[in-house]
C-alpha cells in the first residue's frame, strides 16, 4: 500500500482526493488545507482524516507521498519541505509564478529532484497519448506543424485572474508542456494576444485571447490558440501533421449522438463543459502512473524540469507579448 497526504482541498485537490480513494494499492491517509473547514468535509466525504498540521503529515510514518493541490504559490515551499521528509511528491502545474523560484528550488534538491512528477494531466489523456505513440511510430513520418486548440468555456472571475500569473503562466502552461510533449524541446517563442473576451481582465492587465507560435529543436512549427471563452463548450484539439499524414484528436462529446434536420447535420450535444471532466481519465491515469512508478522504483514520467521548461515558454512569450519580437529560449539555466 502506498500512503498518501493531500495538501489543498479545493477544486481539483477534491478531484484528486476521489481518484486516491478508489485508486488500488493506495490509502488516502490525510488530507489538509489552511481553510479548516474544506478539509473537514472532504475528510468526512471520504472517510479519512485531517491532518492537524502540514509537519505533522509529513512526520506520519504512514506517508509515502505528498499531493500538491495548494494555490500555486506555495508550490516549491511545500515541494522543497515534503522531499527533506524523504516523501515523494505529485504537484499540480505550475510548479511556481516564478521562473527563478522553480529553477532554485531544483537546484535545492539536487538529484533529489526525481522524487518530484509534475501534474501535467493532459499528457495522461488518453487520445494524446496516443497521438504522440503513433508519431513515434512513425505513422505520419517526419514531424512538420502542431496546432493545439484549447479554450475556456467561460472566463474565470477577477479574483481569479488577479492571483493566477496571467493567461501564460496559469493556462497556456498546459499547452506549453503539451508542445514540448509532441514536438520536443522549443527554442523560440512569439506570441500575441489581447482582451476580446472581458474589459475587466485587460483593466487587471491581463489578455484573454492569444495565439503563440513556436519552433522546436527539430525545426517542426507549433501554434497554440487560447481563448478564455468558447461558447460551445471547453475546446480541446489537437491537430499533429507531418510528412506522410496527419494525426488529429477532436473534442470530446458526451455522447457520440449526431442530429440531422432540415439545413442542419452535426452533434446533438456540446462539447465537455470543463476540464474536470474532459480530462477526468487523464487524471485517473496520472494518479495510477505516480503510484506504480513509486511502488515499482521507477522514474517519473513527468519531472520537475518538465514544469521548469513549460514556464520557462511562459515568460518567453510574455516578453515576446511586450516585445512584439521572438523570443529565443535559452535552457542552460
Ligand atoms: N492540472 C489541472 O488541470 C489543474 C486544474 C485546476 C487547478 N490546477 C492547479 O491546482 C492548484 C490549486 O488550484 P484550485 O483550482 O484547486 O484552487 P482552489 O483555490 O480551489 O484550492 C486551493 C486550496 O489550497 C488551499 N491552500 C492554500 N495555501 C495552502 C497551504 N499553504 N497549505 C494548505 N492548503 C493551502 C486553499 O485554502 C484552497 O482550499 C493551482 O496550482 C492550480 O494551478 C491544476
Amino acid at each position: 500500500m502506498t500512503g498518501i497526504a493531500l495538501f489543498g482541498c479545493g477544486r481539483i485537490g477534491r478531484l484528486h482526493a476521489a481518484n486516491l480513494a478508489r485508486t488500488p494499492g493506495v490509502t488516502l491517509v490525510c488530507v489538509y488545507d489552511v481553510m479548516q473547514g474544506a478539509a473537514n468535509a472532504l475528510a468526512t466525504e471520504l472517510g479519512t482524516s485531517v491532518a492537524p498540521s502540514i509537519e505533522a503529515a509529513l512526520n506520519d510514518e504512514r506517508v509515502d507521498a505528498v499531493l500538491i493541490a495548494t494555490s500555486t504559490d506555495t508550490h516549491t515551499d511545500l515541494i522543497l519541505q515534503s522531499v527533506a521528509a524523504g516523501k515523494y511528491v505529485l504537484c499540480e502545474k505550475p510548479v511556481d509564478l516564478e521562473l527563478q523560484r522553480a529553477i532554485a528550488c531544483r537546484d535545492r534538491l539536487g538529484t533529489q529532484a526525481s522524487r518530484v512528477m509534475m501534474g501535467f494531466n493532459r499528457r495522461f489523456d488518453p487520445s494524446f497519448e496516443a497521438v504522440r505513440r503513433r508519431l513515434e511510430a512513425g505513422e505520419i513520418g517526419r514531424l512538420e506543424q502542431v496546432i493545439i486548440t484549447s479554450r475556456d468555456p467561460s472566463p474565470p472571475p477577477p479574483a481569479y485572474i488577479r492571483v493566477s500569473g496571467g493567461l501564460f503562466r496559469d493556462m497556456t502552461i498546459h499547452d506549453f508542456d503539451m508542445s514540448r510533449f509532441i514536438a520536443g524541446n522549443i527554442v523560440d517563442v512569439s506570441a500575441t494576444g489581447g482582451c476580446l473576451v472581458d474589459p475587466e481582465i485587460g483593466a487587471l492587465g491581463d489578455i484573454d485571447s492569444a495565439m503563440i507560435t513556436m519552433k522546436s529543436a527539430t525545426g517542426a512549427l507549433v501554434h497554440i490558440n487560447n481563448s478564455r471563452r468558447a461558447v460551445y463548450g471547453y475546446d480541446q484539439r489537437l491537430e499533429v501533421f507531418g510528412s506522410d499524414g496527419l494525426l488529429l484528436a477532436k473534442n470530446r462529446h458526451e455522447t457520440t449522438v449526431e442530429a440531422s434536420g432540415t439545413g442542419f447535420t452535426g452533434r446533438a450535444d456540446p462539447a465537455a463543459p470543463f476540464f474536470l471532466e474532459r480530462y477526468s481519465e487523464a487524471y485517473r491515469a496520472e494518479i495510477a502512473r505516480f503510484v506504480t512508478c513509486i511502488r515499482d522504483e521507477t522514474p517519473f514520467p513527468v519531472t520537475l524540469d518538465d514544469g521548469i521548461a513549460a514556464l520557462r515558454l511562459a515568460q518567453a512569450a510574455q516578453e515576446s507579448l511586450a516585445s512584439s519580437k521572438t523570443v529565443t529560449i535559452d535552457d542552460r539555466a
